[in-house]
């Protein structure tokens, strides 16, 4: 998969581009790359906002600063997915993340401060998504869960097993995970439940899918 995100902080992706399984993929089924606004900016000393028409307070990113990153990596608007990343766009779920995963070539467009000219998510952009109701400053972390949530379902991203039966995963009819134990099996006199160091991995399946249904009966 082709992923391009559109950012002016490119340098922030560094962290997640060594850590797994973004690291694992990267290269091979995930070819990611990082644009700046910053660099291809028609505007004067780097300039990639304005502020907005009507008054208020903060900036604005500016229309032809987009539409000429655009230009410059594809020659126009992309004939695949543009998705603009807003808090007003549709929220984010598992189900839309293994769509995007499915796509062969996929743009994310960020912006900061008071967020993109209107313009840009009508015309440029194709979709818009928000990572949940509430606002972060800028559109970098929106871009990195977003490249993080589609590299893990890329193939040999995670081990198969662990990818499938995760919360909302089709395996658990897209409920939440079961409860997790490790080693020791009793600490503090916390005890790790029994049927999982029974070995009965029928009970367990069973016991792990009522947990399962439990937990996601709001
Ligand atoms: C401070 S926010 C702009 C908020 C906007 N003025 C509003 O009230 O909806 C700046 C940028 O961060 C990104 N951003 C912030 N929160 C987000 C969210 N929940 N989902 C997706 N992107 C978000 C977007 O790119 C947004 O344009």
């Amino acid at each position: 998969m082709q992923l391009d995100v559109f950012t002016l902080v490119p340098h922030a992706f560094a962290w997640l581009t060594e850590q797994r399984p973004v690291a694992t993929v990267l290269g091979k089924e995930l070819d990611l790359r990082l644009f700046s606004y910053r660099d291809t900016t028609p505007l004067r000393a780097g300039q990639v906002d304005d502020e907005p028409y009507g008054g208020g307070a903060g900036m604005v990113l500016r229309v032809d600063v987009v539409a000429a990153a655009l230009d410059a990596v594809y020659g126009g608007v992309p004939d695949h997915r543009v998705v603009a990343l807003t808090p007003q766009g549709r929220q984010l779920t598992q189900a839309n993340v293994e769509e995007l995963a499915a796509e062969p070539r996929l743009t994310l467009l960020s912006a900061r401060f008071e967020g993109f000219d209107e313009r840009i998510v009508q015309h440029l952009a194709s979709d818009a998504i928000s990572i949940g109701p509430y606002v972060l400053s800028d559109g970098g972390l929106p871009a990195m869960v977003l490249v993080d949530a589609i590299a893990r379902r890329l193939p040999g991203a995670i081990r198969a097993e662990s990818g499938a039966f995760e919360s909302f995963s089709p395996e658990l009819e897209g409920q939440l995970e079961y409860p997790h134990y490790t080693r020791p099996p009793d600490f503090n006199g916390w005890t790790v439940p029994e049927i999982l160091l029974s070995g009965d991995h029928g009970k367990i399946d069973a016991w792990r899918r009522e947990r399962s249904r439990e937990r996601s009966v709001h």
